[in-house]
């Protein structure tokens, strides 16, 4: 593979004097990783689809502090996109994410183009069975075999020490811990993948790139959904049966103005399977519901109080 020359002033993003290194071919990613790492330098990568907010501004403060230099990707990954979901309407905002990229010092930027991820003839597909199958996994089919496809790809092409994914998508990171595991790609190639807690509005509403969907109106109901879950896990907490703290939950939730309810369910924090009751293991509660047109998702730790 030919060596990239250096990044010149047009291939980078000039923001307040400061320049973000963005990277839109493999070669050049390679080049640029091979010069972050020189001396050893630990690298981390935080993968996302864009449209930044203070979640994924955590997620790059979190990989500095356990990396020398922190690369950064923003693919809007139409393979984890089901026919009828928001592949278009995805907000697309490239020099503003780069901005607070900038502001974090994040190093590199790779934003390959759907070409340059997906060539022509492109014919792989991961697909994780098990803890992938419930929950998100029902409601949208196919959607977990994008997201190990496109994150496994990610950890080729970067071949960071340390990867960062949110909580919030409590389901993805299963998914992707058992496809990294499955498939070796574990130390010493990313020698750790790690969950980063949630970070809410000050209604506790999850931080989402979709949030921006919600109209004024959706957006004071949707704070009900936190305020609702944390409810149902007092109930759980002390005793409360699985299947009426789920009814209750679901019923406030519509109360509030959601339109529907895609799940909520009472689930083991490793395995995602059911729980009929709360044990010694950790254990998790998990939602998806719908306002408007809008699916949101939302889970937290239960037992943990007692
Ligand atoms: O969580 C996301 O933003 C995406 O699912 C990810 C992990 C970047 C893969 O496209």
């Amino acid at each position: 593979m030919g060596q990239e020359p250096p990044l010149g002033r047009d291939q980078r993003f000039i923001l307040g004097g400061e320049a973000v290194q963005t990277v839109k071919t493999l070669d050049m990613l390679r080049t640029a990783v091979g010069q972050l790492r020189a001396g050893g330098k630990r690298i981390a990568l935080v993968p996302t689809m864009g449209a930044l907010h203070e979640g994924h501004m955590t997620l790059v403060r979190r990989a500095r502090e356990v990396a020398d230099h922190v690369v950064a990707s923003i693919f809007v990954n139409p393979k984890q996109f089901g026919p009828n979901e928001d592949l278009d309407a995805y907000p697309r905002q490239l020099a503003a994410d780069a901005a607070l990229l900038e502001s974090e010092r994040c190093a590199l930027l790779w934003a390959p183009t759907a070409e340059a991820m997906y060539p022509a003839g492109f014919a792989t597909n991961i697909s994780v069975t098990g803890v992938s199958e419930g929950l998100c996994g029902a409601a949208r089919p196919g959607h977990f075999d994008g997201v190990a496809t496109v994150v496994c790809k990610l950890f080729n092409q970067v071949q960071p020490d340390v990867a960062l994914f949110g909580e919030k998508d409590f389901q993805q990171l299963a998914v992707i811990r058992a496809m990294a595991r499955d498939l070796d790609l574990t130390h010493p190639h990313v020698d750790a993948i790690i969950g980063v807690p949630t970070v809410r509005e000050a209604d506790g509403l999850a931080m989402s790139s979709r949030n921006r969907y919600l109209t004024a109106e959706q957006r004071a109901a949707a704070g009900a959904l936190p305020r609702a879950m944390k409810e149902a896990i007092a109930a759980l907490e002390n005793g409360g049966a699985v299947p009426d703290t789920l009814a209750a939950l679901e019923s406030k939730i519509i109360a509030a103005g959601f339109s529907s309810v895609d799940y909520a369910a009472f689930a083991d924090a490793a395995s995602l399977q059911p729980l009929s009751a709360l044990g010694k293991a950790p254990a998790r509660l998990l939602i998806a519901a719908r306002i408007g047109g809008t699916r949101l998702i939302d889970n937290m730790a239960v037992g943990t109080g007692r």
